[in-house]
């Protein structure tokens, strides 16, 4: 993928400060919907080209990603090419908030891999353009917690698109990964009355596990959940969870989890149809995050984030229903509604004020 070949982004701006070791790429996708908003990756990439490739990647999916959460927002996203661990300082981060800055409002940033709530305060001292920061600082703090309440509405919404009631008391669901949004989720499924099967490959996040919630039980690894009698999927760890070899060895009836870009390559959303597998996207349930930390932009008001992210539900229900009507995959059927809506609400710009 390249800017021009690829021809769909608005901007892509490269930012080098050398004293500091700066080296970041902001990547804007569409502000049809408003300024674009997506996170900032601190990441050693291999290559100019593969950190290029993410921002692309990225960002075109936070503005379907921001469009199907109901945010008055576009898509962007930014990474900074190094080892946070060895070139993260003071001086790089504020050097990086003055190019935010310098984009006067078509792009604000907030946490992603590699990057926390502390750095954004620091970017902070420098730009306006900046969510994702910490309470003491008016910010929306953990965006995990209403990640997983989104997750958990997805998850609701498939379970009565299949089986007819919006509740996962009974079911068997699995889920891989007990990180920040895995923990909060587990809490969810527990006290909606789901039996529990986890796997992580943290020790640490597995002792959690026995010491809070001793009822739900641990498998060896993500091949052994997977093939194990559960009705839902929950993929909270890492990208590509959905492919190949996963998809066919799969025994659930729902898949809905947090992780991004679960579908590994383009196709697999076809499997997942084929094989009757009810898929809820995932940029779709995990926008709990962003939709937290977009309140900031009015002032952080998390009863009305909450409210926001509990309308996940409602989309996902409503893509269910396209996808069958126009028998098409909700993966199509998201990318779809997320496209009418920066068309139709985008458009309105066009009348002059
Ligand atoms: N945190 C958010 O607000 C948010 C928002 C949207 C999407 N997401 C996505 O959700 C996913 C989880 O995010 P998180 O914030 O909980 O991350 P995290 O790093 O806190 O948790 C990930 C967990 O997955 C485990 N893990 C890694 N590889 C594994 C494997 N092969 N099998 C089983 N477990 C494995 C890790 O040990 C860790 O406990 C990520 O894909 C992230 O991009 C997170």
């Amino acid at each position: 993928m390249g800017v021009f070949t690829d021809g769909s982004h608005e901007q892509v701006v490269f930012c080098q400060d050398r004293a500091s070791g700066l080296k970041a790429i902001i990547g804007i996708y569409s502000t049809a919907l408003g300024p674009a908003l997506g996170g900032t990756r601190f990441y050693p990439y291999a290559s100019e080209e593969e950190a290029l490739h993410d921002v692309l990647d990225l960002s075109r999916g936070m503005a379907y990603k921001n469009a199907l959460a109901g945010l008055d927002l576009g898509g962007g996203k930014a990474v900074i090419w190094g080892d946070p661990e060895q070139i993260k300082s003071e001086q790089l981060l504020r050097a990086y908030g003055r190019f935010v800055q310098s984009l006067g409002g078509r792009y604000y940033t907030a946490c992603d891999v590699g990057t926390y709530v502390q750095d954004m305060d620091i970017v902070a001292r420098e730009t306006q353009f900046v969510t994702g920061r910490s309470v003491e600082y008016g910010g929306a703090g953990d965006s995990s917690i209403l990640t997983a309440w989104g997750v958990f509405q997805g998850m609701r919404a498939a379970a009565e698109h299949r089986w007819g009631a919006p509740s996962l008391k009974g079911k068997r669901v699995g889920v891989a990964g007990l990180g920040k949004v895995g923990k909060y989720l587990v809490a969810h499924l527990v006290e909606d009355g789901a039996e529990v099967v986890a796997t992580d490959v943290s020790p640490k996040a597995l002792e959690w596990a026995k010491a809070s919630y001793p009822q739900v039980s641990l498998v060896a690894d993500a091949t052994a959940l997977i093939t194990s009698d559960i009705d839902v999927y929950a993929p909270c760890a890492l990208g590509g969870a959905l492919n190949d070899d996963t998809v066919p060895a799969l025994r659930a009836q729902i898949v809905a989890g947090a992780a991004n870009n679960q579908l590994a390559h383009t196709g697999i959303e076809k499997l997942l149809v084929d094989r009757g597998i009810l898929y809820a996207p995932d940029y779709l349930v995990n926008s709990g995050g962003v939709i937290q930390v977009a309140d900031e932009i009015d002032g952080f008001n998390f009863d009305r984030a909450k409210l926001r992210a509990t309308k996940i539900y409602d989309t996902t229900k409503r893509i269910l229903e396209l996808a069958d009507t126009e028998g098409i995959s909700p993966a199509a059927a998201a990318d779809r509604l997320a496209e009418q809506r920066m068309a139709e609400v985008g458009r309105l710009r066009t009348i002059r004020i």
